[in-house]
């Protein structure tokens, strides 16, 4: 079967095509590249064995996607392409909204066009909003509060509205915690442009040299240590809940939100510490104030994803923190050489 995956080339994505392909899946990828390289496809070619088929276009390119349907029998489609950077779509937002909504309507107008009607979509946990109450359960009222989780609660609300409109449709809504980790064999992981924004990419570059030294945004959060709690979560467990998530987009119709985390908190300190000693390198830091908009505890009630896909996540934060430090280790500049 052959699985449509927009964003293929990018940090989820190109970890989902071996978890597809391992399953016996045909992954075809779209990917403008614009915030991801070639490479990470080849890479995924090394490991598995498998040439991709890659098309590099913009999914908002409604012609190239038309032609990408007429010349593939695609089942369904895990559509990843979009852009993530909370803080850089506070100050682009019409970029955000422009690349993230009309690359949905272009894909499910093909989609529509060409009778394909299961879709597994990436949302975030970040349309929980600025909910203080844990774990966070999918009932549970939703916000946003910024421009990027913006994007993400509406095209929610836009794939529910199309099931009510058509129930012949079958969409999962995928609600990733903080996806952290890469491949055990060092070959692809996740390369952020210039300076990460995230914590697992800044310790890492930290740990190889790359960073002086890691500040912790606030140290006064009513957590055990004071430092913000997240549901890490390994990229290949995530991985492999796209892969239950298209499965049951195959064989069910429905619209369903779904958290994809761990159901268990680690602090920012605890997360040093475990990669500290994963990696055998010191990572100094300093406590900082904290960063405005953030939360001090966000972690999922994994439930619904166990009973609904029969999926949990299986890897430690020891395993993240050891796969994270190889990646970084054997690919200091990311895929560049
Ligand atoms: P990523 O940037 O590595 O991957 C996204 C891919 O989409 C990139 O390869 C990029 O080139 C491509 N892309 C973007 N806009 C495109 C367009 N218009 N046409 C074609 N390709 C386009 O990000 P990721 O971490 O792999 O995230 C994948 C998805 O998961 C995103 O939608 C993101 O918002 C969501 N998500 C990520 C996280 C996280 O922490 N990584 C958390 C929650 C949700
Ligand atoms: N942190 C630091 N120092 C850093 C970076 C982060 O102390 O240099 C702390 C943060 O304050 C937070 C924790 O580490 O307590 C995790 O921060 P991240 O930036 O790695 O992740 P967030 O949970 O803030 O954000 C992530 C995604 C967003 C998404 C959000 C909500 O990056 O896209 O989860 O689900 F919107």
């Amino acid at each position: 079967m052959s699985i449509l995956v927009t964003g293929g080339a990018g940090y989820i994505g190109s970890h989902t095509l071996i978890a597809l392909i391992e399953a016996g899946f045909e992954p075809i990828v779209v990917d403008n590249l614009c915030n991801s390289k070639k490479e990470s496809l080849k890479r995924v070619e090394k490991i598995t064995g498998k040439k991709i088929k890659f098309y590099e276009n913009d999914v908002r390119d409604a012609k190239a996607m038309d032609k990408i349907f007429s010349k593939n029998n695609i089942d369904s489609v895990i559509h990843f392409a979009g852009l993530k950077a909370v803080g850089e779509s506070v100050q682009k937002p019409m970029e955000y909204y422009d690349n993230n909504l009309t690359s949905t309507f272009v894909l499910i107008d093909a989609m529509k066009k060409h009778n394909v009607k299961k879709i597994v979509f990436s949302s975030s946990a970040t349309v929980y909003g600025a909910s203080e109450t844990v774990p966070l359960k999918e009932g549970m009222p939703t916000g946003a509060t910024n421009p990027y989780g913006r994007t993400k609660l509406f095209i929610e609300e836009i794939l529910r509205d199309l099931y009510v409109s058509d129930n012949s449709w079958s969409i999962t809504l995928l609600r990733y915690f903080n996806p952290i980790g890469a491949h055990i064999s060092g070959t692809i992981g996740e390369d952020p442009k210039g300076i990460p924004n995230n914590l697992m990419p800044y310790i890492s570059q930290v740990a190889v040299g790359k960073l002086e030294k890691l500040h912790v945004f606030g140290d006064d959060y009513n957590t055990a240590d004071g430092t913000g709690v997240r549901d890490y979560i390994h990229v290949v467990d995530l991985a492999a809940g796209h892969v239950k998530a298209v499965q049951w987009v195959l064989g069910n119709e429905g619209c369903e939100e779904i958290n994809l985390g761990t159901g268990n908190g680690t602090s920012v300190l605890e997360l040093k510490n475990a990669f500290e000693k994963a990696s055998g390198k010191d990572v100094p830091f300093v406590i900082d104030p904290r960063r405005p908009g953030d939360l001090g505890e966000v972690y999922a009630d994994a439930s619904k994803a166990k009973e609904l896909l029969g999926w949990e996540a299986k890897l430690n934060i020891e395993r993240m923190c050891e796969d994270s430090w190889r990646w970084q280790k054997n690919n200091p500049n990311g895929y560049d050489k």
